[in-house]
């Protein structure tokens, strides 16, 4: 038993659903989940005897005790969808039981949605949209704008103002309206600062300073009313200068009248190291009026990863689900990933990796135990 979290995650379960009790432990991590996982029935290896509850009626599930808290659980989907055979059916039914938010890792970037200029793809976006709509889960895009995964013809152009203007726009008009309606939240612009504060260099800021953002924001903002429109960025769970520049910038844009509607919190964290009252900066900018969602968590290990550092990294999740729900306006909270096998942490960071709540396997990790406690209210 890896962790005191999962035995009392376990615990409560077997206490509080006696009907399920031939499927609600396997150790002390939920059968019903390891079958979802791909596992199929319980620790000894006999298949369920009753059907499982539809999705909405599925108190196992984590998409329904963060409901009932008042928040969207999100990940984020990219090689997994799209893994063939049995491990791409226990993944999508893993994915749509547990979650009621995708975003796409990848498939909404410039680089994947306009490989070349004026030549849109959309096969992967639809993909995700479809399945979401499919399984009742909101879509957040992401991203409209970045400095990162544009299209080798955009980052190599040698770009006029009024050309970027152009194609900012075209880019932005052409992706929001093709999803217009069914969107529930756009990253309009993604870490738009550099970590000292300063505005990125970025082909945007090169031929346009800083008046894209609002740009950005206006041109999203007509294509799709519907959608709420964020800024996002990581690092700015952290008091510092980015931070204070982020919310700086929301308070100009804001102010002139621009529609932002919230700012999204990456939240990519190491274990053992969660930024100092999380809560605190989280509501320093729904104070502002704002959405505050965490967009993309992941707490990453140094692999291979130790009992220990899996027991940490569970309280790390667990932190920052109790974080969103001290604050009202943190309505929306996205993991980067699902399992470690997809995760981008150990190919960016070398050394590091495990840094989601399922293992490559797609087994339940202390991660997952402690997000379903910490959702439960336990
Ligand atoms: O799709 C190609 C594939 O065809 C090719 O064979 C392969 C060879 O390298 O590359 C594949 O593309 C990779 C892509 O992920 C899909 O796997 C890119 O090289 C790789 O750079 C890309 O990494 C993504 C990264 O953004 C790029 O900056 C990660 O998956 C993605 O998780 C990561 O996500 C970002 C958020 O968008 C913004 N915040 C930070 C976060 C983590 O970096």
């Amino acid at each position: 038993m890896p962790s005191s979290i999962l035995r009392r995650a376990g615990a409560r379960v077997r206490a509080g659903v006696r009907r399920a009790a031939r499927r609600a432990v396997c150790g002390a991590v939920v059968t019903s989940v390891l079958a979802a996982c791909g596992g199929g029935g319980d620790s000894a290896g006999t298949p369920p005897t009753e059907p499982r509850p539809p999705a909405s009626a599925d108190t196992f599930a984590l998409r329904a005790l963060a409901t009932a808290k008042g928040i969207r659980l999100g990940t984020a989907i990219d090689r997994g969808l799209r893994t063939g055979g049995t491990a791409g059916t226990s993944f999508r039914a893993l994915v749509a039981r547990h979650f009621s938010s995708l975003t796409a890792e990848n498939d909404m970037k410039h680089q994947r949605l306009q490989p070349q200029r004026g030549v849109y793809a959309w096969g992967g976006a639809d993909s995700i949209v479809a399945f979401a709509e499919t399984h009742g889960m909101q879509v957040r895009g992401h991203t409209l704008v970045w400095h990162q995964q544009n299209a080798a013809w955009l980052a190599n152009g040698t770009w006029t103002a009024d050309e970027a203007r152009a194609l900012l726009v075209d880019h932005v008009t052409t992706v929001a309206t093709r999803y217009r309606g069914r969107i529930a939240a756009w990253d309009v612009v993604n870490e738009a600062f550099e970590d000292d504060g300063t505005l990125r260099n970025s082909v945007w800021q090169r031929t346009l300073g800083a008046d894209y953002i609002a740009l950005a924001f206006r041109t999203a903002a007509a294509a799709d009313p519907q959608a709420r429109l964020f800024y996002n960025d990581y690092g700015i769970e952290w008091p510092g200068r980015k931070q204070d520049s982020t919310y700086a910038l929301v308070q100009r844009l804001l102010a002139a009248g621009v529609p932002i509607h919230g700012v999204g919190f990456q939240a990519h964290f190491q274990a053992g190291q969660l930024p100092p009252n999380f809560a605190g900066t989280l509501q320093r900018f729904a104070a502002l009026g704002l959405d505050v969602h965490i967009t993309e968590l992941d707490v990453r290990v140094r692999t291979p990863s130790t009992a220990t550092d899996r027991a940490t990294q569970a309280q790390n999740y667990r932190d920052v689900v109790a974080a969103c729900l001290q604050v009202s306006r943190c309505t929306s909270l996205t993991i980067w990933g699902v399992s470690d096998g997809d995760s981008w942490v150990p190919s960016t960071f070398a050394g590091w990796g495990d840094a989601l709540p399922w293992d490559a396997a797609l087994q339940p990790k202390p991660a997952f135990a402690a997000l379903y406690a910490v959702l439960a209210g336990r």
